[in-house]
């Protein structure tokens, strides 16, 4: 049993497998229907508990197809219905409760220490569904997708992100790391990565580039990731937020300036980071980034069950 919880604490080689299965996955089942079970069945009978403190649409929908596919089963729960932390009922009671019930948990929540308290508790695994410090299952779907699209490993491309340094850019930045490929950032001075995001760089022997002119962190990338200025467990003033920004919005003439064949990718979803034009035109691949979700997320579950192949 593992959990993932963030990209920094799984080997590489791990978070390689996980995209390989994916691909052999998604290739075999291409003439399945969305709820058609793969052929192997690996989690045949196990039910799966999802649990969010925070909205969701793609998380939500895409993990509820990616165990129906594995042959599990899935209830989702709001922590709200449930008697956890009140009534006396305290986290990690509700942890063995679950872990009794359920073969798997996967959470979305507002707090990073949560996660933390239910692995101590939980006998079964527990996977990040979004987290105010990661995005993990999220990012490495998009390095699936950016590696199907461009067809070569990502380690041989320019990746740029212009936007906020949040949950998703810090699950970027490790995988940044995990697979070795050039991350440029773009962002206004005051918005800098976190210190301790920088140094754990350092000491893992890689760099990131931090630009505040978000002209030149575009150049020449062959992939322009975003995403929204305020993210959802953002307690600050955010009207400010969005006018600290506006010089990143990502506009057609900003998307000239990557190489001729880049890409545009956001998780979604989205406020006015991105112009219209970029976000529903050619070199946009976001519905295909999100439909990627489905088969990532189920290697995803096999890694975390022991069952990778
Ligand atoms: N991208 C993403 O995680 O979307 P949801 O918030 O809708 O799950
Ligand atoms: N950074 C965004 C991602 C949403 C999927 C947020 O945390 O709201």
């Amino acid at each position: 049993m593992k959990n993932f919880i963030n990209l920094k604490d799984i080997p590489a080689r791990d978070l390689r497998k996980i995209l390989n299965d994916a691909k052999k996955r998604k290739f075999k089942r291409r003439n399945l229907n969305t709820l058609e079970v793969d052929k192997d069945k690996p989690l045949n009978g196990k039910l799966i508990i999802q649990m969010y403190e925070k909205e969701s649409s793609r998380t939500r929908l895409s993990f509820y197809i990616s165990i129906n596919q594995l042959g599990a089963a899935s209830i989702t729960v709001k922590s709200a219905e449930l008697h956890l932390g009140k009534g006396g009922e305290s986290l990690a009671d509700t942890a063995k409760i679950l872990s009794t019930y359920g073969d798997g948990f996967l959470l979305r929540t507002d707090s990073d220490k949560k996660i933390e308290e239910f692995s101590k508790s939980l006998k079964i695994p527990i996977i990040n569904l979004l987290s105010p410090s990661s995005h993990p299952c999220q990012v490495l779907s998009d390095i699936f997708t950016i590696e199907e699209i461009k067809k070569k490993p990502i380690s041989k491309l320019n990746i740029c992100w212009i936007g906020d340094c949040n949950n998703v850019l810090n699950s970027l930045i490790a995988a940044s790391v995990k697979f070795k490929f050039k991350l440029r950032i773009g962002c206004p001075n005051s918005y800098k990565p976190p210190k301790f995001v920088i140094e754990w760089v350092k000491k893992s022997n890689r760099k990131i580039y931090i630009l505040h002119d978000p002209k030149k962190a575009v150049k020449n990338a062959d992939v322009v990731f975003s995403d929204k200025v305020v993210s959802l467990n953002d307690k600050g003033d955010k009207i400010k937020k969005i006018r600290d920004f506006k010089n990143f919005k990502i506009s057609k003439s900003l998307m000239n300036l990557a190489h001729p064949k880049s890409i545009f990718l956001h998780c979604l979803p989205r406020g006015n980071e991105v112009s219209e034009d970029v976000f529903l035109g050619k070199q946009s691949r976001v519905w295909q980034q999100a439909q990627n979700r489905v088969h990532v997320q189920k290697s995803i579950l096999l890694y975390s069950f022991g069952k990778l192949r």
